[in-house]
């Protein structure tokens, strides 16, 4: 049980970001804590910190994370101290609609888009006593949470932390959008434009499903190199090359294609680069309020579709562990995706890393 304070990296809209001190109350009924072993960055931190995403209350960032259960409320069920988990930052309800048909991805009481607790609440208070809320009612980037259970989903005491963190996030996006929201089929063509720890993560599941030609398309040399690896088929300069014309005149439009930065110019020319019937799917996330223009003569004659993404259209307590056991089995390089590992005191390198696509996804670790 808890709790001394521990720091916490925090964005605040009066004082930016900063470190500060924050203590942690226990667990209550249905949750667990977690002693954070391993967080990602993603852009999706990027995103609240650079203003995209709004927030009116100081904010613990970090929701891609791994680490060990230190205690459990009255009335859990299948998690106990000592267990490994990957945290699951869109923690379902487990009894809306949608969750009752499978769909905790689309859950409609889920509190986690509103950075709080399940019951509208926060676990963190600072020196002062003022609240700090948890980003996607995770709140990664300290030492030690307390999440509801469904948001902390057990694997195997083999899987790397660091791993377990990217399954929290980019790595289950990437590969559910191929397998869950687009549902690629072997043989089908594939474009991929942004491949960050997202964008490689597509990658890494239209190889799994065995996609082909897979096209990525980035503005970084290095970027496109680590795609190759990955196992794209061709890499394309976004800034010298017309994606749409190269997709048409090379494979006839696309059967897929995946944007993984969240730029509404490039989103509105996807639909472009597709054959008719093909399916442009939205994994990067803009920002709040943007909208796009597209030629809608040409989407209803040609039968072509546009799916959004939200989290890979992945049921966390499903897809994380099955996603860990293929890496265990070798099937999934995820430890590539691995970049620089950082202690969390170099959090705003870490950022930089992220702003200058430095290696892959950087690591923090408590
Ligand atoms: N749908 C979801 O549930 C979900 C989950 C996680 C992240 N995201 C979103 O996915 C996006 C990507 O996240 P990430 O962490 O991989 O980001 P990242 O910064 O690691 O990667 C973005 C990549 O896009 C490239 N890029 C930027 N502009 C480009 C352009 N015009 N043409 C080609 N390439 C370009 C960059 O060089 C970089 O390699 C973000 O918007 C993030 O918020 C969505
Ligand atoms: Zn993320
Ligand atoms: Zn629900």
């Amino acid at each position: 049980m808890s709790s001394q304070s521990s720091p916490a990296v925090v964005v605040d809209p009066g004082r930016g970001m900063h470190t500060r001190e924050v203590s942690l109350r226990p667990v209550g009924p249905g949750e667990v804590e977690v002693e954070v072993r391993s967080a990602g960055v993603c852009h999706s931190d990027l995103h609240v910190l650079n203003g995209d995403w709004p927030t009116d209350r100081p904010l613990i960032l970090g929701h891609e994370a791994a680490g060990v259960v230190t205690a459990t409320g009255a009335g859990t069920t299948g998690l106990e101290p000592g267990d490994h988990v990957v945290l699951s930052w869109f923690a379902p309800c487990r009894r809306c609609r949608k969750c009752a048909a499978g769909k905790a991805w689309l859950c409609t009481e889920t509190r986690a888009v509103d950075n709080t607790l399940p019951d509208g609440t926060t676990p963190f208070t600072d020196a002062d006593g003022e609240q700090v809320w948890p980003y996607l009612g995770l709140g990664a980037f300290t030492e030690r949470l307390v999440v509801p259970e469904s948001a902390a989903v057990k694997v195997p005491e083999e899987l790397p932390f660091d791993v377990g963190a990217l399954l929290g996030c980019s790595i289950t996006t990437g590969i559910g959008a191929v397998a869950n929201t687009a549902e690629v089929r072997p043989g089908e063509s594939a474009v991929v434009i942004g491949t960050g720890g997202v964008g490689l993560s597509v990658v890494m599941g239209l190889r799994l499903a065995g996609a082909d030609p897979i096209v990525a398309v980035d503005l970084s040399p290095e970027r496109r190199e680590a795609a190759l690896r990955f196992g794209a088929t061709h890499a394309l300069d976004g800034a010298a090359t017309d994606v749409a014309a190269w997709c048409r005149e090379e494979l006839g439009g696309a059967d897929h294609v995946f944007e993984a930065i969240g730029s509404p110019r490039v989103i509105e020319t996807l639909p472009d680069m597709l054959t008719s019937g093909g399916a442009a799917v939205l994994v990067g996330m803009a920002p709040i309020g943007a909208t796009g223009a597209f030629d809608l003569f040409d989407l209803a004659d040609q039968g072509k579709r546009i799916l959004g993404c939200n989290y890979g259209s992945s049921v966390g307590q499903v897809d994380i562990p099955r996603l860990a056991r293929l890496y265990l089995s070798g099937r999934l390089p995820m430890d590539d995706l691995i970049g620089t590992i950082r202690p969390m005191s170099e959090v705003e390198a870490a950022f930089d890393d992220l702003k200058a696509g430095t290696g892959l996804r950087t690591i923090l670790r408590p």
